[in-house]
């Protein structure tokens, strides 16, 4: 079953599962839920979001796509499209009181945009440094701040804001609050919650470096550290205070978050122990010292395979030719320039568990390279270029004796006649899977096209058959085709 089948699946049946308590009391029938799951669009009144989402369990991220129209395909597809672990998560943010506390507006900022929702509570002192309504307004949510305000404890109450989150991040921790939390106090709402979370809390301490060598900072340091409580910084540096440098700054925000994301992260991990080699990018093919032969192939496709087969655990090494993006996260990179350097480098990383070759490999290479720079010969017109051929690296590896992985998969890049091309490349060069891709002009991807733009329409050729993805971005290409090496190499 496809993934948005799977995904509708699974949320109709937690459906029919769950208690609907909440949404019933609102006077919202089952049918009505059942709409909304299957992409019908509804209305849902803001402050119904949460226990809507509850109902059919999703998140109520999730529950806006689908409200959205678009989804589910689009959040079925973001479910394996390697999204950040705090979406759809509940983060409760305790704000301590330090001039660093200017940083937790951003850190909400991140938090959100990756799909977390934020709750806010502020010490009375971080309350000296930001004010209430700017995080009110940044996480879209309410501050509480106080123990005793019976409205907050009507509503909400310490225990449940303590018990009712997926994590506890404590930015930034002043040594008074880890000093309070070592001691197991309650005398304030932060310290309250803190003695009654059941989530894992995670604290980013910022203070002057004294207050961080400080015995008695130390001390708490420990305990906390022997209590399980998660550390991010501090960072070394400047002080607020002019003149003031050591240990003591809060971690910088994305730091917080990625920490964040790692605590979260419950990802199966599939691929763990196995070796993948992905080539990816285009290859320079010199004339001269000055010229080379190229294509318009970005890397964007063959980087994001990389990217998200270490998502699952993979061991990565990517060839990568000339590109102008970043290495991916997690994955070993080896990068060269020609067609000639790219074998020698995947053959170099066998054996493999298995290997995908998104490269756009020059087909071509002059066939002898000038020592220098070759000249315009006045009137003459331009001289021709001997071609030689380049070696075909997929079909190397693919029909290879005894160094073939069990699983090869290469690309195809056409402008006409897709499947048959491709199938006949599956055939010659030993492939497991083709995924062919129409790159002329008018294949109907927007902006410039497949080569070096953000989408993707593939088709994959197999000896089952050919079978037809919709168009989605770079990434979810990436994370549905590891998904499948996932299955194929378990
Ligand atoms: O023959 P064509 O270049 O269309 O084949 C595309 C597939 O073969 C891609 O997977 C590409 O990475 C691979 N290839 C290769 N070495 C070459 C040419 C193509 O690995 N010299």
């Amino acid at each position: 079953m496809s993934d948005i089948g799977k995904f509708v699946e699974e949320r109709l049946s937690a459906l029919k599962k769950r208690p609907i308590t909440a949404a019933t009391e609102a006077g919202l029938e089952r049918s009505y839920l059942r709409d909304l799951i299957v992409g019908k669009k509804q209305t849902i009144r803001a402050d119904m979001i949460e226990k809507v989402a509850e109902a059919i369990g999703a998140t109520p991220q999730q529950l806006i796509a689908l409200q959205s129209g678009e989804a589910p395909a689009r959040f079925a597809e973001a479910a394996v499209a390697g999204r950040s672990p705090v979406d759809g998560k509940r983060v409760l943010l305790i704000i301590g009181g330090g001039i660093a506390a200017y940083k937790c507006l951003d850190l909400i900022r991140r938090l959100r945009e990756r799909g977390a929702a934020v709750r806010p509570v502020m010490t009375r002192a971080a309350a000296e440094f930001v004010t209430p309504l700017s995080v009110g307004a940044l996480a879209a949510d309410r501050v509480f701040s106080e123990l005793f305000d019976r409205e907050d404890e009507q509503d909400v109450g310490h225990i449940r804001l303590a018990r009712e989150t997926d994590l506890i991040v404590v930015a930034p921790a002043t040594a008074d609050l880890m000093a309070k939390m070592a001691a197991g106090l309650a005398n304030d709402l932060a310290s309250a919650i803190l003695l009654a979370a059941g989530a894992p809390v995670l604290i980013a301490p910022a203070m002057n470096p004294h207050m961080w060598t400080h015995p008695a900072t130390r001390r708490s340091r420990e305990t906390l550290k022997s209590d399980g409580i998660h550390f991010i910084g501090p960072n070394a540096g400047e002080m607020a205070e002019s003149g003031e440098a050591g240990v003591g700054r809060m971690a910088e925000p994305l730091e917080i978050v990625v920490a964040a994301e790692t605590l979260l992260d419950t990802t199966p991990r599939p691929l763990t122990g196995k070796r993948i080699v992905v080539t990816s990018g285009p290859t320079h093919e010199p004339i001269d010292p000055v010229r080379y032969i190229a294509n318009r192939s970005s890397g964007k496709q063959g980087h994001a395979i990389a990217a998200a087969l270490a998502r699952l655990g993979a061991d990565v090494r990517l060839v990568s030719g000339p590109v102008t993006i970043a290495d991916p996260a997690g994955v070993t990179v080896t990068h060269v320039e020609t067609a000639r350097q790219m074998k020698d480098a995947a053959e170099a990383l066998l054996p493999a568990d298995a290997a995908i070759f998104a490269a756009a490999v020059a087909d071509w290479r002059a066939a002898t390279e000038a020592d220098e720079k070759m000249k315009k010969e006045g009137g003459k017109g331009p001289s021709s270029l001997p071609l030689t051929e380049n070696p075909d690296i997929l079909a190397g590896i693919g029909n290879h004796q005894k160094l073939r992985p069990r699983l090869v998969i290469g690309f195809a890049a056409e402008t006409d006649k897709l499947i048959e091309h491709g199938t006949a490349k599956l055939k010659r060069k030993g492939a497991d899977y083709i995924v062919a891709n129409d790159v002329s002009p008018d294949s109907g991807i927007g902006g410039s096209g497949v080569m070096g733009g953000d989408r993707n329409r593939i088709t994959l050729l197999s000896s089952e058959g050919a079978e037809e993805w919709p168009e989605m971005s770079k990434d979810e290409v990436a994370a549905r085709l590891a998904a499948l090496v996932a299955e194929r190499l378990a």
